[in-house]
């Protein structure tokens, strides 16, 4: 199988018209390429939901932090369709800064509240970036359905938030994040780590899953992540940016675990720097809302 290449807005609307045309449903998946397994599981997700799927591929130079950040990123857009053509995505819409970002580009949108904090708060504007092209490849693309992973948690609340917000008529379709066999959450940026390094990062998700399941049976959330803190110091890690228990409607900072939350990290090990969250369902609020929905 192969896929289609697509570099421009004009010849993506063309297609996506004609699809339309035809009562197809159309999904997109926002990347920015050096596709692993979690972006593929976001495709088959996609392909399950939609008649046709568009995968973006595009490093947006407007969501990071630093020039050396981006300078580093992988491309490898040869390697990227071949991954997904026997998939059966149908587009890899692969625009350049022109197309995105044209002379005079002059619009940037910022999503208050689920932005600030967390990830925000160490990554001034890296949110600014994400909505004002996530936004962009959303009415380029026209789909119904978006796909996006739990791995960036705050990235997928800030998504949902902007698509509500700005009346934008898709469907927010969260996936699950996938992992390593040792336990890693999968991230274009692993390649980065050195081997000592790569066999100290399970760690992360090790303490953070521990973490979660003591939450989840009521201990202490002061005690829980001050403790937490303290492996991830201990397990290697140089610096733990944050730590902290949110609630998962709408990240909310909670001191006690009394509704459905995650608990999200983000931590550097060496010069990279690894985010993670887990779900924590507290017993007693589980049955609230069962009992609820009931
Ligand atoms: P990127 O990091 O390439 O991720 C693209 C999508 O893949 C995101 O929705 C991300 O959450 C998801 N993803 C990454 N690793 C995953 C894993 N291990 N399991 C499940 N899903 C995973 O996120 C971005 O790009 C950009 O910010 C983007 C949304 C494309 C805007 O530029």
């Amino acid at each position: 199988m192969t896929i289609s290449i697509v570099r421009t807005v004009a010849e993506l609307r063309k297609t996506v018209a004609a699809w339309r045309a035809e009562g197809l449903k159309v999904a997109v998946v926002p990347t920015m390429g050096a596709l692993h397994e979690g972006h593929l599981s976001l495709v088959r997700t996609a392909l399950e939901r939609a008649d046709r799927v568009i995968v973006t591929l595009f490093v947006n130079p407007r969501q990071f932090n630093s020039a050396a950040d981006l300078a580093a990123y992988p491309r490898t857009e040869n390697e990227d369709a071949a991954k997904l053509a026997p998939l059966g995505a149908h587009i890899l819409y692969v625009p350049d800064g022109a197309q995105m970002y044209p002379e005079g580009f002059a619009t940037t949108i910022s999503v208050a509240g689920v932005s600030e904090g967390l990830c925000g708060a160490f990554r001034p504007g890296h949110f600014d970036g994400v909505a004002t092209v996530v936004a962009k490849l959303f009415l380029q693309t026209g789909a119904d359905f978006a796909l996006f992973g739990e791995k960036d948690f705050q990235q997928l609340q800030v998504v949902c938030r902007l698509a509500r917000d700005l009346d934008i008529p898709i469907e927010i379709i969260a996936c699950p994040t996938v992992r390593e066999a040792d336990g890693l959450a999968m991230s274009s940026r692993n390649v980065r780590l050195s081997q000592e390094e790569r066999r100290l990062a399970p760690r992360l998700p090790d303490i953070l899953f521990a973490a979660g399941e003591r939450l989840t049976a009521g201990e202490p959330v002061q005690d829980v992540l001050a403790e937490a803190r303290q492996a991830f110091l201990a397990a290697g890690y140089g610096k733990v940016e944050y730590l902290e228990l949110r609630a998962e409607e709408d990240l909310a900072p909670l001191a006690v675990a009394d509704r459905p939350a995650r608990l999200l990290v983000a931590a550097w090990l060496g010069e990279t720097r690894l985010i993670d969250n887990v779900g924590v369902r507290p017993r007693d609020a589980g049955v609230t809302a069962s009992a609820v929905a009931a």
